[in-house]
């Protein structure tokens, strides 16, 4: 079986302009469209000093001072790559034309409310709107949906997100005070992977809680399971405050089909931000090696590979190899109905018990 690990890639992709040269941008928007050879024609971030400094560290032509000096680019010859926080995406796609192609990162807004106002300015304004939900990209994660899609481990069935780390929160500043965070910011990843195999679940039962060591943040260690009818089965499990080592740290996606399963271990997350190798296990009950788990070497991971994946859609559609992109916002809003309502069932707890 050929296993197929990079994302379909535009012919001709048009030069990126990036608004927002934060940490994201940094280390994995530039280093992947790097890799792709993606053209970055110019930058700009409210703090001058900032896209002056990601410039210089990524020869980007171009920093503008304000959005008013890049909407001559705009729409048709350049793409939006706007990586601001979920707060401020708004402000943003209301200053760029009707017709522009834009990149946002995730979450798509900071809950369901901003999620339908960042859909309707999209629709409003016909932007070619996509989120960054990149995981579903990520070259691992392409590896198992090509053995899927040959059949090799049968009919999907089961998928299960354990991630069991010490994740250093207080990297992201603005997470503080915030009412949401895991999920949110975390599983949500999770969440919209399992769509993207699955479709969308009829429904979602959640419990998210805090931990006394990281007291000052929202919930940060999450069980999330979306109901599929018949056979299927997904569920997510997190907790970032594993504070023992790397030892016993897990951090895996196992996908299991009727025929065969997948393990893949995202080793990025543990002893994070250093992180550890990625593994990629398979095994099918049939062909040559019928039982027999196999290993495969897989050229990039999550960071900053994925993030390849995410762009390659938007180009696409706008060159228009593809109708929309993959990840576009009329997709994402699905990811954030289900965030809304697993906080929602978060909140309405359990079935009680008589
Ligand atoms: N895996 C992922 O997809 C991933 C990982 C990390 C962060 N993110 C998301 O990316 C976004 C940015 O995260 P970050 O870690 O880079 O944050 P950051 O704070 O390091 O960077 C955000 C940048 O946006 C700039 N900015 C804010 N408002 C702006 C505006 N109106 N116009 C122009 N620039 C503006 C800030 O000055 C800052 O430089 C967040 O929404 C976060 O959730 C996604």
């Amino acid at each position: 079986m050929k296993i197929q690990t990079t994302p379909e890639m535009p012919s001709q992709p048009r030069p990126i302009i990036i608004i927002g040269a934060g940490g994201i941008v940094n280390d994995a928007h530039l280093p992947a469209y790097a890799i792709a050879g993606f053209p970055v024609a110019g930058i700009y971030d409210i703090d001058p000093a900032k896209a002056q400094h990601t410039a210089e560290r990524f020869g980007i032509p171009t920093v503008f001072k304000s959005i008013t000096d890049l909407l001559p680019y705009l729409p048709g010859k350049a793409l939006i790559d706007l990586a601001v926080p979920g707060s401020a995406i708004i402000e943003v796609l209301k200053q760029l034309p009707d017709g522009t192609a834009v990149l946002m990162q995730k979450p798509m807004g900071n809950n369901y409310e901003e999620a339908k106002a960042i859909l309707d300015i999209c629709r409003e304004k016909k932007l070619t709107g996509a989120v960054n939900f990149q995981l579903r990209y990520a070259p691992f994660i392409n590896a198992a949906r090509h053995i899927i899609e040959q059949g090799g481990i049968g009919e999907l069935i089961d998928i299960e997100v354990n991630v069991n780390v010490y994740m250093p929160w207080h990297l992201w500043k603005f997470l503080y005070g915030l009412p949401r965070v895991e999920i949110l910011y975390h599983s949500i990843h999770y969440v919209d992977l399992v769509r993207s195999f699955f479709g969308n679940p009829g429904s979602v039962y959640a419990r998210t809680v805090k931990h006394p060591a990281m007291d000052d943040l929202a919930s940060v260690r999450t069980n999330i399971i979306m109901e599929y009818e018949g056979y299927r089965r997904a569920a997510i499990h997190t907790n970032h405050c594993h504070r023992f080592g790397l030892r016993n740290q897990q951090s895996y996606v196992w996908l299991e089909g009727t025929k065969g399963a997948i393990k893949i271990t995202m080793g990025t997350l543990k002893d994070y931000p250093k992180g550890t190798p990625d593994a990629f296990e398979y095994i099918s009950l049939e062909g040559d090696c019928a039982g027999q788990w196999q290993t495969l070497d897989i050229q990039g991971s999550w960071f900053p590979h994925a993030f390849i994946g995410s762009m390659a859609q938007l180009q696409r559609a706008a060159e228009g190899s593809i109708t929309a992109p993959g990840n576009s916002v009329e997709d994402a809003i699905h990811t954030m109905a289900c965030v809304e309502a697993a906080y929602r069932s978060s909140e309405k707890g359990g079935e009680k018990i008589i």
